[in-house]
């Protein structure tokens, strides 16, 4: 399905849901793109205002409306809607919220576009790609959750910065939950190919220490806190990275995202968790298997015991 002529739905016109109509607009990721949010007057104003800019883009069609017909036929949709994560509180503290919004929300989506790839993005990502896919009897592989291919992305940046390289140079991923209990993949990350851990500046010096990288871990880990502190919200990041998959998706590109899809974890059972992916038309098309160490092993079995409580406890 070539963007020319797909339609991509998004379920919530908050802060991410247009942004990612924006990012994936201005992208030229599908020929059509339609809002829908509950509330009449906020995703007419949201589709108004996209459509308006048309003229600065690929040509696109935008459509904005409470009725939920306005997703009818759509390759792709795409979950932003939600609680927003207030300042201090965790991901998971909105787990109860969100899971009963999606007992609301999925079903008459599912009847208007059966046949779509659907992309979660409402926080706790992990437990809500695991609720929408064990309630809706989805294939898993045609529901997945955004998961930590934002968190991935503000590492690359930080590594970037340390390393004074461009961030296309840096291939590092945060798996596991999109959360407190994220893990960073630090020992098959490369720098221009080369080992990260190998990185000299132009010096010599060795770059990224390990008391460096546990700084960036943290500092990538706290991003979301410390940006809703600031501006109560984060959308840019997040709204660019939804576009990205939607476009992996429709451009059958077989790009490698850390996105959350469905595993059976050994010794913890079902849990949704970001791994690298091979994303294409259908969706999850296979994992990557990326190395990891011990010490990576264990905190990603420790994220994944993480996301399977929060999960039970809410019936997900
Ligand atoms: C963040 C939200 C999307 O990490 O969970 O910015």
């Amino acid at each position: 399905m070539e963007a020319k002529t797909s339609k991509v739905s998004i379920v919530g016109a908050g802060a991410v849901g247009a942004t990612l109509a924006y990012a994936g607009l201005m992208r030229g990721f599908a020929r059509t793109v339609a809002l829908y949010d509950i509330n009449k007057a906020k995703v007419e104003a949201e589709a108004l205002d996209l459509a308006q800019g048309i003229q600065f883009m690929p040509e696109a069609t935008v459509l904005g409306s409470d009725d939920v017909g306005v997703v009818e036929g759509s390759d792709v949709v795409v979950v932003t809607a939600g609680a927003k994560q207030q300042p201090g509180q965790s991901r998971m503290d909105l787990a109860g919220a969100t899971i009963s919004l999606m007992d609301k929300v999925l079903p008459p989506l599912m009847r208007v576009a059966p046949n779509a790839i659907y992309i979660l993005v409402t926080n706790p990502v992990d437990v809500v790609t695991l609720a929408a896919i064990k309630k809706s009897g989805m294939d898993p592989a045609r529901m997945f959750g955004s998961g930590t291919a934002l968190d991935t992305s503000r590492l690359r940046h930080q590594v970037a910065q340390a390393c004074e390289v461009a961030v296309g140079n840096v291939h590092a991923y945060i798996a596991g939950e999109h959360g407190d209990s994220e893990v960073a993949l630090w020992s098959s990350a490369t720098v221009g190919g080369q080992p990260l851990a190998q990185w000299r500046d132009r010096t010599g010096k060795i770059v990224m220490t390990p008391e460096r990288r546990e700084q960036i871990h943290h500092d990538v880990m706290r991003s979301a806190y410390t940006i809703i502190e600031g501006k109560g919200a984060t959308n840019y990041a997040i709204g660019a990275a939804g576009a990205r998959i939607v476009e992996a998706v429709l451009g059958d590109q077989r790009r490698i995202m850390p996105v959350s899809t469905l595993i059976d974890y050994p010794g913890v059972g079902e849990v949704c968790m970001s791994l690298p992916a091979v994303i294409g038309r259908n969706g999850i098309e296979h994992h990557a298997d990326t190395p990891m160490d011990e010490s990576e092993r264990a905190a990603l079995e420790a994220s994944a015991r993480s996301i399977r409580e929060t999960a039970e406890r809410f019936g997900a």
